[in-house]
This record gives C-alpha cells, structure tokens and sequence, in this order.
C-alpha cells in the first residue's frame, strides 16, 4: 500500500477504480433504465444532462478494495520477494475486486430505490427519488435492473467469482429479509431488543460484512481471514445502522437530507426505540403509549414528534445508542486483530470504522 492512510483518502482512491467499472456496467442498461440508474446514482439530471455535484461515498465498494488490499494472499505468501514486487501483487488483488465492489454497490443502491419505494420517502441524498420522479413501476425496474447486473458483473471476476456470488445472494437474502421484518415492525407493538437487533443485522449489517468478506474472498484470502472481515464488517454495519437511527431522530435535515424526525414520523421501531421502551422505564412506558397512539396515524404533529425524542432521550434510549454504537465499533475492530493483514492497509481499516460512525447529528 502507498502512504494512503486515511479512511477518506482511500474512499477516493476506491470510487476512482470503481466508478469506470460502474458506468461500463450500468451502460449495458436499456437507455431509460440507465437514464433513471445513473439519476439514482448521481450522475445525471432526469433528462440525462450529466451533474457535476460530489459523488456518494462509496463506503462498500471502498471497503470491499480495502480489505482486498488488506489480506493478499499472494502478496504475504512468498515474504523473500521484494517490496516493489509486493506491492505489485497487491494492485492486482485490488483489481480482482473491482468486480465485487461495482456488484455490492448495484445491490446496495437496488436496495435503496426499493426502499424508498416501501418508505414512501420522497427524498434521498438531497434529491428527488426515483419513484418521485418517475413512477413507482420504473423505481421497481431500476432496482431489479441494478440487482442482476451486480451478479451478471461478478460472473466475470475471476478464479472466486462463484464463491463471491454465493456470498452476495446470501447477503442479499439477509437484507430483503431485514426490509421485511422492518417494515412488520411498524405495525406491531411488541417488538423485542432481539428481534430488532436481527433486522437491523440483516438490514444492514449483511451487504457491509459481505462488502468487507467478498474483498477477501476475491484476493483468494483462507477462510478464517475471510470469516474475520465478514464479522468486521456486519459488526460495523450495525455500528452504522445505530448512528443512522440516531440521526433519523436527532439529526439535522442537512446531514441527512431528510425531515427532521422523519423515523418517528413514520413509527420505526429502530433498536434504540426498542431498547427504550423495553429499558426505558416510565419514560419508556409512555413512549409505547405513544407509539400504540400515533403509530398507524399517517400524519403527526411535529410537536408530538418532539414529544417522542424527548420520551427516548429521558429512558436513556440516545445514550444506549450512542455507546452500542461504539460497543459495535470495538467489536468489528477486535475481528480485524489476528488476521496477519497488512499493516498500513490496516490502520486504513480501523481509520475507516471510525469515519463511518462519526457522521455528525
Ligand atoms: C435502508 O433502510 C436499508 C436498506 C435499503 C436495506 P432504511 O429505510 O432504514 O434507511 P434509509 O434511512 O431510508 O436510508
Ligand atoms: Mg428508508
Ligand atoms: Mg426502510
């Protein structure tokens, strides 16, 4: 690895590699169905008019580049070569996994137009979304037009392609099962800290530890070590999941490019809802009241809204969070510990979790 140590330098250097790989990829689409793709994706206008404005972070294909870079296998098997020629090696371990980036990416972003589909959300990265702008049948199209072309892409990686694709069908398995039990648990009120611990791993835990383990997989890295970064990476995608509630409460409309309150509003049982109400306790019993209340109303006073963070700060819910995150961070990180990875890749990694997990409320 170069002097490339930080999390977001990396990302740069990740979304550089990627994103040809990902507009090959996405011109192989119908015209329209690419037109609508690249929107989602940030590239055009809906007319098709490129933009020029910052790209998404590219989180998971970064990741699943770092970990390739991290674990070469055939980079740390012959230690008497010399470092140029190690260095060499790994470049070639990070171009395997080119094709596992671009394919997490698709089913992450397949993933999100579909959600936002079933959340009725009208907004997403400070834009319309998909089914806003077109209709709710084009938004299904997209997402199952990104879906396939992520596999049909990681048909062509290479010597680990099938144990790559095995990999990200079952981790897209994992999530189409956490988006159903999330969807379950704004009708029912009696969600345990369990089961929402369950979707939230499957929601997103499962395409952050797959985008981790499919870097490894693809730079032919030993199961163990591959095991290791899958466990980073569903421990860090809980981490994320965790701030990512908490900032579907208390974060500011501008970092999140949603209404304030929005969780609420929509009467998510997010894990640390469920953690207040079961923990929380007379603050945590009149806030199940309070979603036995609002919770099937489709409209809800912003006053009201408050009312609900107000009930989840004083059980104690904001600062459970906050703190499972970090327990989660510490976790992914302790996964990393024993798996002889290379050095400076490494401290990319742990750089990397941190940032993750440090977005602003
Ligand atoms: C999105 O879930 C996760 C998936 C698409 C699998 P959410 O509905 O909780 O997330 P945002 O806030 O819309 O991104
Ligand atoms: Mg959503
Ligand atoms: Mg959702």
């Amino acid at each position: 690895m170069s002097q490339r140590t930080n999390a977001v330098e990396w990302l740069t250097h990740a979304r550089s590699l990627v994103d040809p790989a990902m507009r090959e990829a996405v011109g192989r689409l119908d015209p329209f169905l690419g037109r609508v793709t690249s929107y989602h994706l940030g590239w055009c206008e809906p007319d098709g008019t490129p933009t020029s404005g910052p790209a998404g972070k590219a989180l998971r294909p970064g990741l699943a580049l770092l970990v390739a870079e991290a674990v070469d296998a055939d980079a740390d098997a012959d230690a008497s070569r010399g470092e140029s020629d190690v260095r060499r090696a790994r470049r070639g371990a990070v171009d395997a996994a080119i094709p596992g980036a671009v394919a997490v990416e698709l089913v992450h972003n397949f993933s999100l137009v579909h959600d936002d589909i079933i959340d009725r959300d009208r907004e997403r990265r400070h834009r319309p979304t998909v089914w806003s702008v077109w209709d709710d049948t084009t938004a299904i199209l997209a997402g199952d037009a990104m879906l396939s072309l992520a596999h049909e892409v990681l048909a062509d990686a290479g010597p680990h392609a099938d144990a790559a694709s095995l990999a990200l069908a079952r981790a897209t398995r994992e999530v189409i099962r956490g988006q159903a039990r999330d969807v379950e648990f704004e009708r029912r009120d009696d969600v345990t800290l369990a089961e929402c611990l369950a979707m939230e791993q499957d929601k997103t835990g499962a395409l952050l530890a797959v985008s981790a383990s499919i870097g490894a997989i693809l730079a032919g890295a030993p199961q163990p070590v591959v095991d290791g970064c899958h466990t980073f990476g569903a421990e860090l995608g809980l981490a994320f999941q965790i701030v990512d509630d908490l900032l579907g409460i208390w974060g500011s409309p501008q970092v999140t490019g949603k209404p304030v309150f929005a969780d609420l509003a929509a009467a998510k049982k997010t894990l640390l809802v469920v953690w207040s109400i079961e923990y929380g306790g007379d603050a945590g019993a009149d806030l199940a009241a309070w979603f036995a209340t609002h919770g099937s109303r489709t409209v809800v006073e912003p006053d009201e809204l408050k009312r609900a963070a107000d009930l989840i700060e004083k059980a104690g819910g904001r600062e459970w969070a906050t703190a499972a995150a970090d327990s989660h961070v510490a976790s992914a990180l302790g996964a990393l510990a024993d798996l002889g990875l290379d050095e400076t890749a490494h401290h990319t990694l742990i750089d990397l979790a941190h940032f993750v997990t440090e977005r602003k409320l």
